[in-house]
């Protein structure tokens, strides 16, 4: 791994709670492979998660659930390669470490050792925060995630807001609680009503990281293709497209297909030169054979 320049130091898990404890917000997006990860450098982001959405904007599931280990190992191993100051956390995927204690802790160790990850974040309160204590007592920082847990989304009503009655809500704090408890060094708050986060949040001693959870939380995340409008399509309202990529990258596919087939590209500037004697040359060699 590249060494970190001195003006963008490298940053650590536990400087996410300083900056909590400065009331500075905090910038999280994810990256899935290299471009993305450079992108999320050079605009600052705090930290990057390689999230298991990767199965449904860059691998073409149909959900977060389908996504195995070694796909996830892959596309971490790119996003490693792209990032120098931002904290890199990876997405555990579905049924990688809920059977047991000894499953998480193997499934995080191969995360950290494979990919070069900071930290690996998992979904639910309850049993996973009991997963979660596990892998931090074997020495891997984790962020938790509660409200709605695309992961086990089916079992549980859908994709949809958690936390709009007040024993929901209690729910997603217990939940947040519980990872604070096992030693989690932050918790992505997802779909909760803001009202709901600014009550709960200053309960919670670790940053809390809002996706649809409203100002109150600590710092924010949005998904890369969902924010760059990479992915267009219909999307939860929290989703602010910040650019609309989709249609420029069709636009530019098209002017591309367009060209060659009026054969306009490659103009003479595209193209390698030959001397005249060279070119000479070739037309007696072709014409001897
Ligand atoms: O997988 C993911 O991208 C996530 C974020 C939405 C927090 O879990």
């Amino acid at each position: 791994m590249s060494a970190t320049p001195a003006d963008r130091p490298r940053l650590r898990v536990g400087d996410l709670a300083s900056m909590k404890a400065r009331g500075e917000k905090i910038a999280m997006i994810t990256a899935y492979d290299h471009p993305s990860a450079l992108a999320a450098e050079a605009g600052g982001a705090d930290v990057v998660l390689v999230g298991d959405s990767a199965a449904m904007t860059v691998l073409g599931y149909d959900s977060t659930v389908p996504v195995t280990v070694d796909e996830m190992i892959m596309l971490c191993r790119a996003v490693r390669r792209g990032l120098t100051r931002p904290v890199m956390v990876a997405d555990l995927p579905f049924g990688s470490y809920e059977g047991s204690d000894e499953m998480a802790i193997a499934t995080a160790q191969r995360f950290v050792k494979e990919t070069g990850c900071d930290a690996v974040k998992l979904e639910g309160g309850g049993t996973s925060a009991e997963r979660a204590r596990a892998i931090v007592r074997a020495g891997i920082p984790v962020m938790g995630h509660v409200g709605l847990t695309p992961q086990t989304a089916n079992g549980q009503g859908g994709y949809r807001a958690r936390g709009r009655t007040a024993e929901e809500a209690l729910e997603v704090c217990e939940g947040a609680l519980a990872l604070e408890a096992a030693g989690c060094f932050a918790v992505v708050f997802e779909a909760i009503p803001s009202d709901a986060t600014a009550a709960i949040a200053p309960r919670i001693g670790i940053p809390v990281i809002g996706i649809g959870a409203g100002p109150a939380a600590d710092g924010q995340v949005l998904v890369f293709h969902d924010l760059l409008g990479i992915y267009d399509g219909p999307a939860a309202r929290f989703v602010k497209r910040y650019d609309a990529l989709r249609a420029r990258m069709d636009a530019g596919v098209a002017a591309y297909v367009g060209e060659v087939r009026a054969a306009e590209y490659p103009a003479a500037e595209h193209g390698y030169g030959m001397s005249n004697e060279e070119y000479a040359r070739l037309e007696e060699l072709l014409a001897a054979r």
